[in-house]
């Protein structure tokens, strides 16, 4: 077993992560409203092979097995997040108590069992009724509902959660959701893209004092995603478009959240979609935090394109046939056909430390889809698994010995579950899920997982 050291010592997290939609079923049980994904997911051809995440992993109604295996790994800290409608049914009207209630008997739970609840506040599943009625995270009413929803929740759980995420990856939900459309809430629009980027950003620097006037004792940060983007080839066109593309996908969260401003090349040649920036939204942006969350998965490669707007380039991992996910150079990769390189993970750990003043970073999000079966004995051996666990989280405590101030690491995921467009095809879990009886094994990378755990505490 290989050793691993961090400066933290025994503070630091061995967690795993999730999210709400992407685990928790129960689409409309006790009071819970619709989001955005539950529309999106149920529209034809969005998700890979039909699915929806009504049931998922029905962790609503497995949590406390779910808790029982974590124990058994024994991660000192859980990130989960919080649905939002299931809180607040519509958004911004009544409260719904019920669904406050799983996330109280969650969190207590988890603290008797030893594990520190780390909960994100949004993470995606907007409710439905926002984005009917103002338009969603393009219309600013949402940052003021999403304050109230923050307050709320936090007077409700303060006691037993200690730390908080306000939004996970503002990037991919703009992104994803308002430029490419192949997520919720599906639309196509620069404009769109960079109106709810801000917006989320807005809403995350309101939350902070929100939540922090309401529990004093609470840490708070927010959930960024890096990929370091590098030049397809070694044209100097080629570089400056992988320096244009790392503003669009790295610094355009990073950049107004510590140093209060957009990144500038970008800025100009987005001239024709910027969102209104109010006098104090650039201060609200960079209010000061606890940490920042990394979720940090691979890297892409650049190459000049006059014509695409904006970025002035195609931001694109190579293809790969499925199956083996090998690419051109004979290396395997993952089944999302995200190249491993743990190189990355030092170099975005590098930039935080080097250009954004060195916060304290949870990595909140790393791992790996693999075509993970069950094969004799009830045994999952998913050896591809533990190598990528094994060289990303060395290459974060090689960074962490140079001065980055790690705090903690949660595997993405806990359970194999819903992926979003790619639905329940593709497995991420230390635990699989037989999506025909929601049994759960613990895979081989689970018990690696725990035998790590148990050894870094021993030491
Ligand atoms: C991240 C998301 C997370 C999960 C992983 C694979 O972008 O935050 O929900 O889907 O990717």
């Amino acid at each position: 077993m290989e050793k691993y050291n961090f400066n933290a010592k025994n503070k630091f997290i061995f967690g795993a992560a999730t999210a709400a939609y992407q685990i928790e079923g129960a689409r409309s049980e006790d009071g819970k409203g619709d989001s955005i994904w539950d529309a999106f997911s149920h529209r034809k051809g969005k998700i890979l092979r039909g699915d929806n995440g009504d049931l998922a992993c029905d962790h609503y109604h497995l949590f406390k097995n779910d808790v029982a295996l974590m124990k058994e790994i024994g991660i000192n800290g859980y990130r989960f997040s919080i649905s939002w409608p299931r809180v607040i049914p519509d958004g911004d009207g009544p409260v719904n108590r019920k669904g406050i209630d799983f996330y109280k008997r969650l969190t207590e739970l988890l603290l008797d069992n030893g594990i520190a609840p780390f909960p994100t506040l949004f993470h995606w599943d907007l409710p439905l009724s926002l984005q009917k009625r103002y338009g969603g995270f393009v219309n600013r009413k949402c940052v003021d509902a999403f304050c109230r929803y923050a307050e709320i929740t936090v007077n409700a759980l303060k006691g037993t959660v200690r730390h908080w995420f306000t939004i996970n990856e503002p990037w991919e939900f703009s992104c994803f959701g308002h430029l490419i459309g192949t997520h919720a809430p599906g639309s196509h629009s620069f404009r769109k893209f960079f109106r709810v980027m801000h917006h989320l950003l807005v809403a995350h620097g309101k939350a902070v004092p929100v939540i922090k006037s309401c529990d004093p004792e609470a840490k708070v940060g927010i959930v960024i995603s890096m990929t370091p983007i590098h030049p397809a080839t070694d044209r100097e066109r080629d570089h400056r478009a992988a320096l244009l593309a790392n503003q669009f996908m790295n610094h355009i969260t990073l950049k107004p959240l510590y140093h209060g401003e957009y990144p500038a090349e970008l800025w100009r040649n987005a001239f024709l979609f910027r969102p209104r920036i109010t006098a104090d939204d650039m201060d609200t942006i960079s209010t000061a935090t606890d940490f920042v969350g990394l979720n940090y998965y691979s890297r892409e490669r650049a190459s000049y394109n006059p014509i695409m707007p904006v970025i002035r380039a195609n931001i694109s991992g190579a293809r790969v046939p499925e199956k083996q996910y090998i690419d051109k150079e004979g290396k395997q990769r993952t089944s999302m056909g995200w190249e491993i390189y743990p190189g990355g993970m030092s170099e975005c750990l590098s930039i935080i430390r080097d250009t954004y003043g060195n916060p304290p970073v949870h990595i909140t999000e790393t791992g790996a889809a693999f075509d993970d079966e069950v094969g004799s004995g009830g045994r999952v051996a998913d050896p591809l698994r533990i190598e990528f666990l094994k060289n990303y989280i060395r290459a974060a405590e090689v960074s962490d010995r140079q001065g980055s101030d790690l705090r903690g690491i949660f595997v993405w995921s806990l359970m194999d579950n819903f992926e979003w467009a790619a639905g329940r095809a593709k497995r991420f879990g230390l635990i699989y899920v037989d999506y025909r009886n929601q049994k759960r094994i613990i895979k081989d990378s689970g018990i690696w997982y725990r035998d790590l755990i148990a050894d870094y505490i021993k030491q």
